[in-house]
């Protein structure tokens, strides 16, 4: 059978825009953004993403466009008898780790867009505001779950249906509509009492922070999480392009949307999070506790987390696809399984760990794998902050060093001019470095 293709350029950047934007720009950028102080992780971020992230991504997308092939077949068959390949699982399991919890949160953004459809959101049903109503949510047993069943079951559904299909459609409207509903809820949470505090909270670096170790590793696992890097997800995109699209203006676009998408949830949440006087550093909640608090105060604001939560829930079902595509693809060639069965395998067993993630905010909330992380932060830690990184940087170091210079910018498009030559001593050089140095600092 022959591979998958996109159809057109404008279907791949559809696709891997909607991989990119998801619940890291707002559920997770928020949080980290609030836990590592503000302003100077948000410097460090945009650092990364602009040093580190952009020129990884042409590289990542140009690895599966060249081979054709998943995580793991595209080194075997670009350097084959080497050990390249092993790289690639790193993807593999990070593709695990990550949508298991990934679903999880999904779920709890499909558990809001219900309660803004019953209207029971539009005012805070207890006493104690959203904080309170997002704890008993979360603590139960079975009604995370059910969410979270729903969702992965949408996603294997459109994972199912094949590449081409999937929801390009469906992205090419909720995505702008997010923007829009982003930058309108921008501007009414400038507007509170108190905003002048979040702004200067997210954008006035506190510089003894940069003395923290962690907040590298943080910044640089956000950079990555965030533009869908060192997983495959982009490199199992690109391995159904053909080879006269063009990548370079692609790679920027994507990065420059990601992170537009990032900065604009940070003006919705920060401004609001003072006036209302939430701790910045409440974790993975926030802004499960902040967006619904906003639209109680906003006129019309019960049909605007309506539209929000929906939107929401289609930008983390599109990045949840393109997380399930990566061992989809893989274990689709190794056992010569069809799309169907391999992605309601894969899809079950990731459903399987969320439920762990589920339960440790509930009975499991007392298991801490690792350091005082529950389930959901340790399983994210390694993840996007260990096996992320790892996964770029084995790319980095493949086209850059395995690569002769000649073919490394042909794959990428770029000629031997200042533009390709900067890129490629980037790859070659500043990345590996940068990355390392970071890991080993973070030790
Ligand atoms: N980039 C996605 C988001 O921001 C998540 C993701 C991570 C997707 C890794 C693919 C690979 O929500
Ligand atoms: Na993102």
């Amino acid at each position: 059978m022959a591979r998958e293709q996109w159809g057109t350029k404008l279907g791949f950047m559809l696709a891997a825009m909607g991989s990119a934007v998801g619940l890291g720009n707002i559920w997770r950028f928020s949080f980290v953004a609030g836990n590592n102080g503000g302003g100077a992780f948000l410097l460090l971020y945009l650092g990364c993403v602009f040093l580190i992230g952009i020129p990884l991504l042409l590289t990542e997308v140009s690895i599966g466009r060249k081979a054709k092939s998943d995580v793991v077949g595209s080194y075997q068959k670009l350097a084959p008898k080497t050990p390249w390949f092993f790289t690639g699982f790193f993807g593999i399991f990070s593709a695990f780790l990550i949508l298991s919890f990934y679903a999880v949160v999904a779920g709890w953004s499909l558990y809001y867009f219900f309660n803004y459809v019953t209207g029971n959101f539009f005012e805070a049903p207890a006493e104690a505001g959203f904080g309170a109503v997002f704890g008993g949510f979360i603590s139960q047993g079975w009604q995370p779950l059910f969410w979270t069943a729903l969702f992965m079951a949408m996603v294997i559904f459109i994972v199912v249906s094949g590449v081409k299909k999937g929801i390009e459609t469906a992205n090419k409207i909720f995505m702008p509509l997010l923007a829009l509903l982003l930058i309108v809820l921008a501007v009414f949470s400038l507007s509170l009492d108190g905003a002048m505090e979040g702004l200067a909270f997210l954008f006035q670096p506190d510089w003894s922070a940069f003395s923290q170790p962690s907040i590298y590793v943080q910044a640089l696992g956000q950079a990555f999480f965030s533009l869908s890097l060192g997983m495959g997800a982009l490199l199992t995109y690109g391995s159904y392009l053909s080879d006269d699209k063009k990548l370079p203006g692609a790679a920027v676009g994507i990065g420059l949307m990601d992170t537009f998408f990032a900065v604009i949830s940070g003006l919705v949440i920060f401004p609001a999070v003072f006036a209302f006087s939430i701790d910045p550093s409440s974790g993975p909640p926030l802004v499960f506790i902040t967006l619904p608090t906003i639209f109680e105060q906003m006129p019309l604001g019960g049909i605007v987390g309506l539209i929000f939560f929906f939107a929401l829930s289609l930008a983390a079902l599109s990045s949840a696809i393109s997380i399930l595509e990566v061992p989809t693809a893989y274990f689709m060639r190794l056992f010569s399984w069809s799309r169907k069965k391999s992605s309601i395998i894969v899809g079950s067993i990731m459903f399987f760990f969320g439920i762990f993630v589920s339960l440790g905010f509930g009975i499991w909330s007392d298991v801490t794998p690792i350091g005082e992380k529950n389930i959901l932060d340790s399983m994210d830690y390694i993840a996007s902050n260990i096996l992320l990184p790892l996964g770029g940087l084995s790319m980095a170091l493949f086209v850059g060093w395995y690569f002769k210079k000649a073919t490394a910018l042909k794959a990428v498009d770029l000629k031997d001019d200042l533009m390709g030559s900067t890129w490629y001593g980037i790859v070659k050089f500043i990345v590996p470095v940068v990355i390392l140095i970071i890991f080993v600092s973070s030790l």
